[in-house]
């Protein structure tokens, strides 16, 4: 296992970013500290080419201006909080409404997304770090927060861990988008996906969570047999949000098997959190990266809480007490099928 460090750019104004990249058999990681952000993932093919499976920019600027999240760490908490606000302790916290003016989304105006982090090479494992004062973006504790990446064989694992100096809510995911064929070599409606998930979490036109689980058996969200992304993405349940952009409870920690369907190439994950958000890059609109991205180029799969959790009675804890340790992790496996 090699790991490296490199210039990869300048943001606008002169702040360097730089690019980590690991290397082992089989399977190369690139991360940047601005956002901790996977800028590429690149594993062998069916027929042993490397293959990028990652959307993402080849430059600074591509980052320091998108509004996808393409590759970042969201956070302090991934997904929407409803009308951006929450009590917590009796206390009302109110947050940016960066989503359309109306809701909270993966953590404000500058999310984690946007903050640089400090890199550090600590043996064979790669350590992001980073630091969110108390009231930043309207969040209540001092947060400090670290991604710890490694790599065992063909599996990357990703684990986050947080501490608060008062009570606060917390939840971070990696938003990577997955093309598992490549980049430039089609969109994801042919990928097969199997989802171990019985039920997916109900949301409104403003993807808000009615406070709703829905029995995924049967319909649209039924992935618990392997199929093609594609084939129910017209279903009238999902026409609001122009294809799936869901959260499904996980039934058990080996949840996931996403297969490109020209390339062979699988990823299975596992994870300790409770949900996982498919998103279709519904809305990548013309995104120019690596190569050039619209609806579909991509797909991610957000370990997460579940969306607005802060505000739904039965929804998961996200509340990080004081002094207790956040902690959860996510291993993504690639191997050839
Ligand atoms: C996803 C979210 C989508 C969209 C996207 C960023 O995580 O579920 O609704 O906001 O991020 O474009």
């Amino acid at each position: 296992m090699e790991i490296t460090k490199s210039h990869f750019g300048n943001l606008s104004d002169g702040r360097e970013v730089s690019i980590y990249t690991m290397k082992a058999d089989g399977l190369a990681v690139s991360v940047l500290d601005y956002g901790c952000t996977t800028q590429s993932l690149v594993v062998n093919d069916k027929s042993g080419n490397p293959t990028d499976v990652a959307l993402g920019f080849n430059e600074a600027y591509g980052y320091e201006t998108q509004d996808k999240y393409i590759g970042v760490t969201a956070g302090r908490y991934a997904n929407r909080i409803a009308k951006g606000h929450f009590c917590l302790n009796g206390n009302e916290y109110k947050l940016a409404c960066n989503d359309n003016g109306k809701n909270h989304l993966h953590g404000g105006s500058i999310g984690f997304d946007k903050r640089m982090w400090t890199g550090s090479i600590d043996g064979d494992t790669l350590k992001f770090s980073l630091v969110s004062e108390d009231g930043e973006e309207g969040y209540p504790g001092r947060v400090e927060v670290t991604a710890t990446y490694s790599i065992l064989g063909t599996t990357l694992s990703i684990v986050y861990e947080a501490k608060s100096d008062a009570d606060t809510v917390i939840g971070l995911t990696n938003h990577t988008y997955y093309n598992l064929n490549g980049q430039g070599n089609g969109n994801i409606l042919g990928h097969l996906l199997k989802l171990n998930s019985s039920s997916v979490v109900l949301t409104d036109s403003e993807s808000i969570p009615t406070g709703e689980l829905f029995a995924t058996r049967n319909s649209c969200f039924d992935f618990t047999t392997e199929k093609p992304v594609g084939r129910d993405i017209a279903d009238s349940m999902l026409e609001a949000s122009m294809g799936y952009d869901h959260c499904f409870l996980i039934d058990n920690e080996q949840f996931c098997k996403l297969t490109g369907d020209k390339s062979g190439i699988t990823l299975t994950m596992k994870t300790n959190k409770p949900a996982v958000q498919l998103y279709c890059g519904n809305f990548l609109g013309d995104t120019r990266g690596k190569s050039n991205y619209t609806k579909y180029s991509g797909l991610c799969l957000e370990t997460e809480f579940l969306p607005d959790s802060p505000n739904q009675k039965g929804f998961s804890n996200c509340v990080l007490k004081r002094g207790e340790t956040y902690n959860y992790r996510t291993d993504y496996s690639f191997s050839i099928v």
